[in-house]
């Protein structure tokens, strides 16, 4: 599949036109920003770990019966994806408090929720990314009722295949945002990423943070957590 004109780059990848006007190339940089972009760096390695670790639980997220945008890898960094218009909604899903959720509510990292909690926010860099609600995203027209309940069942969806998945890899699932886009014909599909940028995963047994939050939060060992992960991943999928 020939790569064509970049049609957009973003803060962690570029997007490709291809011979087919229905797939796209996605190329995962190093780079790294956090706080809207206001803090900017790069994850030496991480193009290749994000872009293997979110084609194989997508083909994992596919086969449970959601559908995705990927179609094959093409290289360490590349990948063949459907062309989707992306739904402009961050889909979160939190299982313990931490991040936005601690700091909004009080409420300590490490709190154990009952029951896995959903919020959206609107994609707008220039509002700050503002939290919305489903009659919020229905009357900004960013989705319909119907999208809303798809969007809200695949993201549970996932929830589950992805914890189950995680245990396993001695791994917890904090919390993870998701996007969400359509296909031409009006298709929901989960598009996007899912990575350690994305999500927040923490070692079952000592509660060290391996994703991004290194980055965040300036705690060191960035490269070494998205590595040991990724071998984790490796060694269990
Ligand atoms: P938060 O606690 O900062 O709201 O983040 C919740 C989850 O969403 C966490 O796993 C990190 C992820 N996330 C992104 O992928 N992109 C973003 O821009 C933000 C703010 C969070």
């Amino acid at each position: 599949m020939n790569k064509r004109e970049q049609l957009y780059e973003g803060k962690a990848k570029k997007v490709f036109k291809t011979d087919d006007e229905n797939l796209l190339i996605v190329d995962y940089k190093d780079d790294a920003t956090a706080f809207n972009g206001l803090k900017k760096g790069t994850i030496a390695g991480k193009g290749v770990i994000n872009n293997k670790m979110s084609n194989l639980l997508m083909q994992k997220i596919e086969k449970e019966g959601i559908p995705t945008h990927f179609v094959k890898e093409l290289s360490d960094r590349e990948t063949l994806v459907k062309k989707v218009s992306i739904v402009p909604l961050e889909v979160i899903i939190r299982n313990i408090a931490a991040g936005s959720f601690s700091k909004r509510y009080g409420v300590e990292e490490g709190v154990v929720f009952e029951e896995p909690t959903i919020e959206f926010s609107y994609k707008n860099d220039e509002l700050g990314d503002p939290l919305c609600n489903t009659y919020h995203a229905i009357a900004l027209k960013l989705a319909t009722a119907d999208e809303m309940e798809r969007i809200k069942k695949y993201a549970f969806g996932v929830n589950e295949i992805l914890k189950e998945f995680w245990k396993g890899c001695g791994v917890t699932l904090v919390d993870f945002k998701l996007e969400f886009g359509r296909l031409a014909d009006g298709t929901i599909v989960l598009a996007d990423e899912i990575s350690p940028d994305t999500c927040r995963l923490w070692d079952s047994k000592t509660g060290e943070k391996l994703d991004k939050d290194r980055f965040r939060r300036d705690l060191g060992g960035v490269e070494d957590a998205y590595a040991e992960v990724m071998k984790r991943l490796k060694e269990n999928i």
